[in-house]
C-alpha cells in the first residue's frame, strides 16, 4: 500500500478534560464529514476514558448521528468481554451500551478459541465492512483512529521488538505475550491498518506520561513513534504530560 506523506502535530492543552473535550470536537467533526457509515477505531487503557464519558453526555449525545457511526477497537485483551479489562467492555460500559445501536458496535471476539484465531475473524469483520480485502489509498477504512501511549513506548498492543510491528499484509495479528500489564495474550491492529484512516489522534495525559513522551517527541523508534495515519496525525498531550517539551 503505498501512502500519501503523513502530517504529525502536537498539541499542547492545559489538562486531561481538555484533551478530552478537544478530542470530542475532532470526533464529531470527522463523523459529521462521513454522510455514510462513519467508522472510529477506539482504544482501550485508562486514557480515554473521560472522552467516553463526555460523548455519552447530554451536551455532546445529540450531536452524533448514533445509527449511522460504527465503532471499533484498535487491540484487545484477551479476556472474556465480562472481565474489567476488557477494553471494549470499558467502552460499553461507559458509553456505547447506553448510545449506539448493538450492531454498530464491533469488539474483537475474545471467545474465540485464541487470540490468533480472534484476529483472523475480526479482520474478516472489518474487511467485510469494508468492502474488499485490499486497503485502497484512496478509500481510508477509518474517519477516526484513537490511540494511547504506553509506559514502555507501546501503542494498541504494538510492543517494542514485537514481529506484529513489521506486519505488512495482515490488518489484525494476534500477540501471545504482552510485557507490560494486565499480562494476557492481545489481538490488535497492525500498523497498515491503522494508518488507512482520515486521522489518528493521540492521547497523552499525566505526569506519568512525561518520560516515554519526551523519548517519542525526541524521535525514539518506538512503536508510539512509528504508528501514523496515512493523513493526519494528531497528539493531543496535557501540561503535565508536556513538561519536558517546554
Ligand atoms: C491497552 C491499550 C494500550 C493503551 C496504553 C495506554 O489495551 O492497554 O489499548 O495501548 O492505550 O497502554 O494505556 P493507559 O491509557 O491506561 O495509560
Amino acid at each position: 500500500m503505498t501512502s500519501r506523506a503523513s502530517v504529525r502535530r502536537f498539541n499542547v492543552l492545559s489538562d486531561a478534560q481538555a484533551v478530552a473535550a478537544e478530542a470530542a470536537e475532532r470526533l464529531i467533526s470527522r463523523v459529521q464529514a462521513n454522510n455514510g457509515r462513519p467508522a472510529i477505531c477506539l482504544t482501550g487503557g485508562s486514557g480515554p476514558k473521560a472522552l467516553y464519558a463526555l460523548l455519552g453526555s447530554s451536551d455532546y449525545h445529540a450531536r452524533i448521528p448514533w445509527d449511522r457511526v460504527h465503532w471499533f477497537i484498535g487491540d484487545e485483551r484477551f479476556v472474556s468481554e465480562t472481565d474489567e479489562r476488557n477494553n471494549m467492555a470499558m467502552a460499553k460500559d461507559i458509553f456505547l451500551n447506553r448510545c449506539a445501536p448493538p450492531e454498530n458496535v464491533h469488539p474483537i471476539p475474545t471467545e474465540a478459541g485464541d487470540p490468533d484465531m480472534a484476529a483472523r475473524i475480526y479482520e474478516n469483520d472489518l474487511q467485510t465492512f469494508y468492502g474488499t480485502r485490499h486497503l485502497e489509498p484512496v478509500k481510508p477504512l477509518f474517519d477516526l483512529v484513537l490511540m494511547g501511549l504506553g509506559p514502555d513506548g507501546h501503542t494498541a498492543s504494538l510492543f517494542p521488538g514485537a514481529e506484529a510491528l513489521d506486519e505488512t499484509e495482515r490488518w489484525v495479528v494476534g500477540v501471545g505475550h504482552a510485557p507490560v500489564e494486565p499480562f494476557v495474550p492481545r489481538v490488535t491492529l497492525t500498523f497498515p491498518a491503522l494508518a488507512s484512516s482520515h486521522e489518528m489522534l493521540f492521547l497523552a495525559t499525566g505526569e506519568a506520561k512525561r518520560g516515554i513522551l519526551s523519548r517519542v517527541m525526541a524521535g525514539a523508534p518506538l512503536p508510539a513513534a512509528r504508528a501514523h495515519s496515512n493523513g493526519d496525525t494528531t497528539w493531543l498531550v496535557d501540561a503535565a504530560a508536556a513538561e519536558q517539551m517546554k
